[in-house]
């Protein structure tokens, strides 16, 4: 598929250039989080006038899911981070086959569009190559509601004359199904009880755009979530929270380098269990109102991770915090239990002179001293994880398939050069 989208000239190859052992200094702004923009962008049709929307990242993910919102009929106003949606000329409920499948959050057309007409269509969604990665507890929760769910040759079909409040048991708590059951219900009659729901903040916040846009909804935070069907809802406007993992980088990226940055615009709560793990480390950290300040000057002590929902360690950040245990003195192990294939960095960042063991879900990682290489960013993270490897290099790496990385961080080699990073972007 991007191999299609790449000779087509549909995306760019470009690569990362980074010389590293610059020690980072300054402030850098985290943008909107992709994770509650997605969400919200397709929740907006939902409603029956046009909702603002600000903060929201401009990255190739929201973009193609405004192409997909508006080859079904809605207008889309995008200006810097604003997006306008008028949802009201939606006259077609089946997402587009080849932009659907190249983004995984593409799959929340479902329970929209299932609870604002009772039918939808679209191709099983992509995403990063991290994992199998079923959508059965989706189907599940649509199926309790009382929808049809078919699925034929990649196509997944959901239809329902009418959605009827039930209660729900995730067998694990999934964001994205968390996600799909709750717009579904929004509309259903009666009330819906999701037991085992997440609780990441991306849903704390897609739950206060609906509430502002006239939904019942009660628990989000919490494992039980309470949603009491309504007929109608209207458009609202709503700010973004901050990307906690672009900001769990950027703070990782100046403890690496062992430099002193203000990361601004992250809410601390929200990075939380990444703190705890910098503060056993020996990092010093300076929660504000605005942002984080993020300080280290001396060595890095090893710490075990376990990845885990939230408010658990992310498994979005394992793969940076990787890098940051290679400079850590002594042995740190590492646990993936979120994502099955969740360790395609590793090879990379052995290129690099990285000592890594992986064992199962399990990856040892001693103190290790790397050089720049030619490596491959295999996904969104992954890519992450080696922009901070070629930062605290010596000498140069140049990151091959940019692309995965521009998933999911707005402008990141200018953030980077603005807290005195050597890294540029080349296009081919
Ligand atoms: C979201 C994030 C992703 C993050 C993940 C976990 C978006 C667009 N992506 O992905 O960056 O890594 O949360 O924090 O928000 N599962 C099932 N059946 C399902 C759904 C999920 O078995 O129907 C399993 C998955 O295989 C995986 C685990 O549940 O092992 C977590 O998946 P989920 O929480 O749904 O992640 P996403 O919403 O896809």
């Amino acid at each position: 598929m991007l191999g299609r989208d790449i000779r087509k000239g549909l995306i760019k190859v470009g690569k990362f250039l980074i010389t590293g052992g610059t020690p980072l200094e300054g402030e850098i702004k985290v943008s909107g989080a992709k994770n509650a923009a997605l969400p919200i962008i397709t929740a907006a049709l939902l409603a029956d006038s046009p909702s603002r929307l600000l903060d929201i990242p401009n990255l190739r993910d929201v973009t193609n899911l405004c192409d997909i919102i508006e080859k079904m009929g809605a207008k889309v106003e995008r200006k810097g981070h604003e997006v306008i949606i008028n949802p009201a000329d939606l006259n077609k409920f089946e997402a587009d086959h080849e932009l659907a499948r190249k983004l995984r959050a593409s799959y929340y057309i479902l329970g929209v569009l299932l609870a604002r007409n009772g039918t939808a269509r679209t191709s099983l969604p992509g995403g990063c190559n991290i994992g199998n990665r079923p959508i059965d507890l989706h189907l599940k929760g649509f199926k309790a509601l009382g929808a049809e769910v078919r699925l034929d040759h990649g196509i997944v079909e959901v239809k329902a004359n009418k959605l009827k409040g039930e209660r729900i048991y995730l067998d694990y708590p999934s964001v994205g199904a968390t996600i799909n059951i709750m717009l579904a219900a929004t509309k259903a009659e009666g009330k819906t009880i999701i037991e085992n729901a997440a609780r990441e903040p991306e849903i704390v916040d897609l739950a206060n755009y609906l509430t502002v846009m006239g939904a019942k909804i009660k628990g989000v935070g919490t494992d039980i979530i309470k949603i009491e069907g309504i007929k109608s809802l209207k458009g609202a406007e709503h700010r973004i929270i901050p990307d906690r993992i672009e900001a769990g980088t950027y703070m990782m990226a100046a403890a690496l380098t062992r430099g002193n940055v203000f990361v601004k615009n992250v809410l601390a709560e929200h990075v939380k269990p990444l703190i705890a793990k910098l503060h056993e480390m020996g990092v010093e950290i300076d929660e504000q109102i605005s942002g984080v300040n993020v300080k280290n000057r001396g060595r890095l002590k090893a710490v075990d991770i376990k990845t885990l929902p939230y408010p658990g360690f992310p498994t979005d950040l394992q793969s940076q915090m990787m890098v940051l245990l290679t400079q850590a003195d002594g042995t740190s192990l590492v646990i993936e239990t979120v994502w099955e294939n969740r360790f395609m960095h590793v090879d990379e960042l052995k290129r690099m002179g990285a000592d890594i063991k992986i064992d199962g879900h399990s990856a040892l990682i001693k103190p290790s001293h790397l050089t720049g290489a030619e490596v491959t960013a295999t996904d969104l993270r992954a890519g992450a994880a080696l922009i901070l490897a070629g930062l605290i290099a010596q000498g140069d790496t140049e990151i091959r398939e940019s692309y995965h990385i521009e998933r999911g961080y707005e402008n990141i080699e200018k953030k980077l050069q603005g807290i005195g990073a050597r890294i540029r972007k080349v296009e081919e």
